[in-house]
């Protein structure tokens, strides 16, 4: 019998370190062991011991990160296929003031077998696109990996549900599954640009006239950065990224703060309505972070007075991410979603404009009661970025600035990027998207409501003190329609007065 001597018991642990590393590079449902074969285990093993270990050891690792632990299961779970149910019961403060809840009926009602969509295009769009109530937020490729676009892109072509680029313009990954696109353009109008920066509209023809793109969005500004542009250093500035942006070869890509196609709400207006007849009809969307509300009310009198508008509005709030952005902006410029999205309904409802656009609404959506929240706040439909990064594999290692993201999304390291596996994240996208609206629509249900039309302010509450709640209809001012055009109440009467189609400032 051969004698387990010190050496070779560290030879057997070393073949068995190498069989189970080899075996780590060549599945591909974990990305995470992709990049790190064998030590890659000790997450899962960590993420195994719960809760009680985890939450010495991992938990407090996760504090302060974006999506707290149920959010994250509800994320990971659905992504997996897994039932997404836990046991034992809530485990958030329920009495906590600022703690909101939605309110469910004595009787509710049978979810419709087939989720609710919103058809997306005014009196002046040709070609309206149904969209489901939950879709992929923008997000570039170049802050994101080819693999990661992808994946994104595959789900929502077996999904359903529709796609935007991000302001990095569209890239061989976003059509090699023809998905449904909306298209991004950004102050940098990378991707129908010309080569002294402003907006070309041939090639935006050209492309926004391809078929998989069914909608264009103008982008103003974004919640984790609102009123700065990016900047891709120069090194990053591939040959193939400079090809998709229309920009020169390892020179630094930057994307102004302000738009140079416009100047005045009119002026935004009037662009708007030209990028939709350059896009042969198909729906034209804004998306912005809200600043002040005399901007907002700005751009409904410019709406009035040139008599057209957007398709569409996406307003993003402060909370939402990005890939890099200086914290002082994550964390303190830009209105919060609620207050922005709130603001956004009710201008367009006083300015008797709301029946023509619709509202999309983002900012750390990930779940079905938040798409109810949104709803209710004044949305017709939500998309979701960290989420669906979440449901490729995204870990929240907060890295995607560095270029070194352990799970191949938000990278451009083709090693690294490898590590994902599009048919396995594609249809962990597919799966988180379809439960979160299953979920969404189950909840309305539960309320007594089959269409999100039948919501109402009333249907949420939030704590105003630890034993009282009040409603939103209580809480917020709602408009009726028209109402800022014939006698504008008293609480909106000063900033409807100060707001002009000729300028974003407010005249005193
Ligand atoms: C990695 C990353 C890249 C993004 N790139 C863009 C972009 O190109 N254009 C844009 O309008 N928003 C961009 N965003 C913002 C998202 O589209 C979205 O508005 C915001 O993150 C809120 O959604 P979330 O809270 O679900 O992440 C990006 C966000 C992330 C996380």
């Amino acid at each position: 019998m051969i004698s387990p001597t010190p050496s070779r018991i560290l030879a057997s642990l070393g073949a068995a370190s190498a069989a189970v590393a080899a075996y780590d590079l060549l599945q591909r449902r974990h990305s995470v062991l992709r990049n790190y074969p064998a030590v890659g285990h000790l997450r899962y093993l960590l993420e195994g011991i719960r809760p009680e270990i985890q939450q010495y050891f991992v938990e407090r690792d996760w504090d302060g990160r974006p999506y707290d632990r149920a959010t994250r299961s509800i994320i990971y779970e659905r992504a997996k296929g897994i039932h997404g149910e836990q046991a034992f019961g809530t485990e958030r403060d329920v009495e906590q003031v600022g703690y909101e809840w939605l309110v469910h009926s004595a009787l509710p009602v049978t979810a419709p077998e087939q989720p609710p969509r919103v058809m997306v295009g005014g009196p002046d769009c040709r070609r309206p696109y149904s969209m489901s109530l939950l879709n992929i937020s923008a997000m570039s490729f170049g802050a994101l990996s080819g693999n990661a676009i992808r994946a994104l892109n595959l789900g929502a072509q077996q999904g359903g549900f529709a796609h935007d680029t991000g302001e990095g313009g569209i890239s061989p990954y976003h059509q090699e599954h023809g998905g449904d696109l909306i298209w991004e353009l950004g102050t940098g109008y990378f991707g129908a640009r010309t080569s002294a920066g402003d907006f070309d509209p041939d090639e935006f023809a050209d492309k926004a006239g391809q078929d998989q793109v069914k909608a264009v969005s103008l982008k103003l500004s974004q919640g984790a950065k609102p009123g700065i542009g990016g900047v891709l250093p120069a090194a990053k500035v591939t040959e193939e990224i400079a090809r998709i942006r229309d920009v020169p070869v390892g020179e630094k890509c930057v994307s102004p703060p302000a738009h140079r196609a416009f100047g005045t709400p009119v002026e935004l207006v009037g662009f708007l309505a030209r990028m939709r007849d350059l896009a042969g009809g198909k729906p034209v969307g804004l998306k912005l972070c809200v600043g002040s509300r005399v901007e907002v009310l700005a751009l409904c009198k410019a709406m009035l007075a040139v008599g057209t508008g957007p398709d569409f509005i996406v307003v993003d709030g402060s909370e939402g991410g990005t890939g890099a952005a200086p914290l002082e902006y994550e964390d303190h410029v830009g209105m919060p979603l609620t207050e922005g999205l709130m603001t956004v309904h009710n201008a367009l409802v006083g300015a008797g404009l709301r029946d023509r656009i619709r509202v999309g609404a983002s900012g750390k959506v990930a779940a079905g009661n938040d798409i109810v929240k949104r709803l209710i706040q004044g949305a017709d439909y939500t998309n979701a970025a960290r989420a669906m990064m979440m449901a490729t594999g995204c870990i929240q290692s907060q890295r995607c600035h560095t270029g070194r993201c352990p799970v191949g999304v938000a990278t451009q390291s083709p090693r690294r990027a490898r590590a994902l596996d599009v048919p396995d994240k594609s249809e962990r996208v597919r799966r988180y998207q379809h439960s979160t609206v299953e979920e969404a629509v189950r909840i309305m249900a539960s309320m007594g409501v089959r269409d999100p039309a039948e919501l109402t302010p009333h249907h949420l509450r939030r704590n105003v003190t630890g034993m009282r709640s009040r409603s939103y209809a209580d809480l917020h001012e709602w408009l009726a329609p028209g109402e800022l055009v014939d006698q504008a109440p008293p609480g909106w009467a000063e900033d409807w007065r100060a707001a002009s189609p000729d300028t974003f400032r407010p005249s005193s």
